[in-house]
């Protein structure tokens, strides 16, 4: 059923308040065939989570809200076992899942906003593990004929928040079903990346479970990272910036701290909050209703009744703000409607 003028401030974690011509939500590929049936020629959004979208104009079309749930074995053996998961299941709720099971490989990707069917298409990451390193196949619905597709690993065209869904395939694809390839015992632990060290030290634990990985990322990510039910936010804003190395040594020559970790082809991505918080804008607040966040200035926030279009005019001055004052230039995270 299509309902008519419908509020989206309940479905972006900004906390947006933009309307939608038409609003409907899918539990089975079945239901969503049928809506496509009905749709005619209006644009069509797809809603997860609504975790990584700034609103900034009302849609003059159909926002459809994937509901589809499940979690099943597809395949298993003494070491590993495929899980396939329903594109509306809560990604959280599924690490939590995985880690009750003592499914390993997710556990550092815990308490990510935002729901299984967009984790592909963001090819999200943490902690030093992507999607793409779990990642065995999805089914999407080709909008134009209504046909499920399956992709693999190769199809998807990961990168750092990237995947083919956002570029070459973009608009055209429902993500309905989404399956990892888990380990089932001697879970390879990746705590070298950020605090996790430190943090399960602090937990006094020396031989850690998938279980206590989860818990020391979930600390450090409550510490720094706003939540969401209680200030509007979509995580980072911006990507962090890869650059060739020629750019890197001219920056180490003026700013000798300047974070930098080696990426793929002999780059090196730098940390985008270090240079914005460098740029004088972390905790920036702009009439007490938006602003960057006081203790990550990656993230921008609405503190109460922003408008799309003003956090989005925010992020254009940080962008011209941080290439004036560094010469490097910051693209968004965030998907912007
Ligand atoms: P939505 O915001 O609903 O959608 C995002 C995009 O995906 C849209 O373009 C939408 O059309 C498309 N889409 C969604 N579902 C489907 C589908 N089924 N089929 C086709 N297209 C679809 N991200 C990280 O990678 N790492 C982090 O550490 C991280 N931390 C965050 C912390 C906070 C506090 C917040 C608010 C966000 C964070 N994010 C992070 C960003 C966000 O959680 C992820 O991008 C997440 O995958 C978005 O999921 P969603 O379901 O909310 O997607
Ligand atoms: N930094 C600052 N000032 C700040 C923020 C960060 O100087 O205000 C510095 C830190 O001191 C550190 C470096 O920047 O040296 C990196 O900071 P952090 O470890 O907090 O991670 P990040 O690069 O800011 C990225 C992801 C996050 C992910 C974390 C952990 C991107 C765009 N962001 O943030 O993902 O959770 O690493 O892996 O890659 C998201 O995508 O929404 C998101 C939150």
């Amino acid at each position: 059923m299509l309902d008519k003028n419908t509020s989206l401030k309940p479905y972006n974690t900004f906390g947006i308040e933009v309307s939608t011509a038409y609003y409907a939500r899918f539990d089975s590929v079945k239901n969503l065939k049928q809506l496509l049936h009905q749709k005619a020629s209006l644009p069509l959004f797809i809603l997860g989570g609504g975790s990584n979208i700034l609103f900034t104009k009302d849609y003059n079309g159909i926002v459809l809200k994937n509901e589809i749930l499940g979690f099943k074995t597809i395949e298993e053996n003494s070491t590993s076992i495929v899980i396939e998961a329903g594109a509306g299941m809560n990604w959280h709720s599924f690490v939590l899942k995985c880690i009750d099971m003592n499914y390993g490989g997710v556990e550092n990707l815990s308490l990510i906003p935002g729901n299984i069917g967009a984790s592909p298409m963001q090819n999200i990451g943490a902690y030093g593990v992507e999607i793409k390193d779990v990642f065995e196949y999805l089914d999407a619905v080709h909008i134009e004929t209504g046909k499920v597709k399956r992709f693999y690993k190769t199809d998807c065209a990961f990168g750092y928040r990237e995947s083919v869904f956002k570029r070459n395939l973009k608009g055209e694809f429902i993500i309905c079903h989404v399956a990892f390839r888990l380990s089932k015992n001697q879970h390879k632990l990746n705590t070298s990346y950020g605090a996790i060290e430190s943090e399960l030290q602090k937990m006094e634990i020396t031989n850690p479970t998938i279980r206590d990985v989860s818990n020391a990322v979930i600390s450090i990510r409550q510490s720094k990272l706003p939540d969401p039910q209680e200030i509007g936010n979509a995580g980072s804003f911006f990507k962090n910036p890869v650059v060739p190395q020629k750019t890197l040594q001219i920056l180490l020559e003026k700013h000798p701290n300047i974070p930098h970790y080696d990426a793929p082809n002999n780059e090196s991505k730098l940390a985008a909050g270090w240079l914005i918080e460098k740029a004088g804008w972390k905790g920036k607040t702009f009439e007490g209703r938006y602003g960057v966040h006081k203790k990550q200035a990656l993230v921008l926030v609405n503190y109460k009744n922003a408008k799309g279009k003003e956090i989005l005019s925010l992020s254009d001055q940080i962008i011209e703000d941080v290439a004036n004052k560094f010469d490097v230039h910051l693209e968004r995270e965030v998907n912007i409607l």
